[in-house]
């Protein structure tokens, strides 16, 4: 399954046209780069409008009884779409079992390591992410971490989602799957990159030319 990493409503729209996207994610990193001084919750509401499925948002805030009205202030905008998006830690656990005992849906995100993500879904996390890319950067293999995570989820029968996100090249989205990883979400110039093969082109215009070019 995939989700479309991004915070560009157009962007979101473009992607969902094609008919593969399942939901959306987004980060505060995202957010400031792509869309700067955007009013978050205008943003949020243009993305549910052209998308279908979970859309994350993350809290910023610094302390739990912050963290958690922050929750709940986005919540709101669409109890059944919104998933929030916990920072992972232990002020994060306790957010993210707070909000799973209330029904409210959950992405726990920035995890590297599988005792991270083990720890979040015991919490009853609706995805835990793993950032394959930022993993990959300091030199490490992330694929035994999904499969080791995928095997302990499907024999504990937690409910936990697995979500790769901090994908980089358009081979970090099949490695992740064939991992084992539930979801993946990809940002669009990468789901772009997925579209393309030479040989696809090449056999493309050889049936084009073809059907032009024949016999009256
Ligand atoms: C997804 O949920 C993450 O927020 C995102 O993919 C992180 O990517 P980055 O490592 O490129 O910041």
């Amino acid at each position: 399954m995939l989700f479309v990493d991004s915070t560009v409503p157009a962007e979101v729209a473009a992607i969902y046209a094609w008919g593969v996207a399942s939901g959306v994610t987004t980060n505060p990193l995202i957010f400031a780069r792509e869309s700067g001084a955007a009013d978050l919750e205008a943003t949020i509401r243009a993305i549910l409008g052209v998308s279908h499925g979970h859309v994350s948002v993350e809290l910023t805030s610094e302390d739990e009884a912050g963290l958690l009205s922050e929750a709940r202030r986005y919540h709101a905008w669409a109890p059944d779409r919104v998933c929030i998006k916990v920072p992972f830690g232990e002020v994060g656990l306790r957010v993210a079992h707070a909000l799973a005992r209330d029904h409210v849906a959950t992405n726990v995100t920035c995890m590297m390591s599988f005792n991270q993500a083990y720890l979040a879904a015991l919490t009853g996390a609706t995805y835990v992410s793993i950032f394959s890319g930022r993993v990959r950067d300091t030199g490490y293999d992330v694929r035994p971490t999904i499969q080791k995570l995928r095997l302990q989820l499907d024999r504990e029968g937690l409910g936990s989602r697995i979500l790769v996100g901090s994908i980089r090249h358009a081979m970090d989205v099949s490695d992740a799957l064939e991992a084992g990883a539930h979801v993946v979400t990809v940002p669009p110039p990468i789901l772009r990159k997925m579209l393309h093969h030479p040989k696809t082109d090449e056999a493309i215009a050889e049936f084009n030319a073809a059907w032009r070019n024949r016999a009256e």
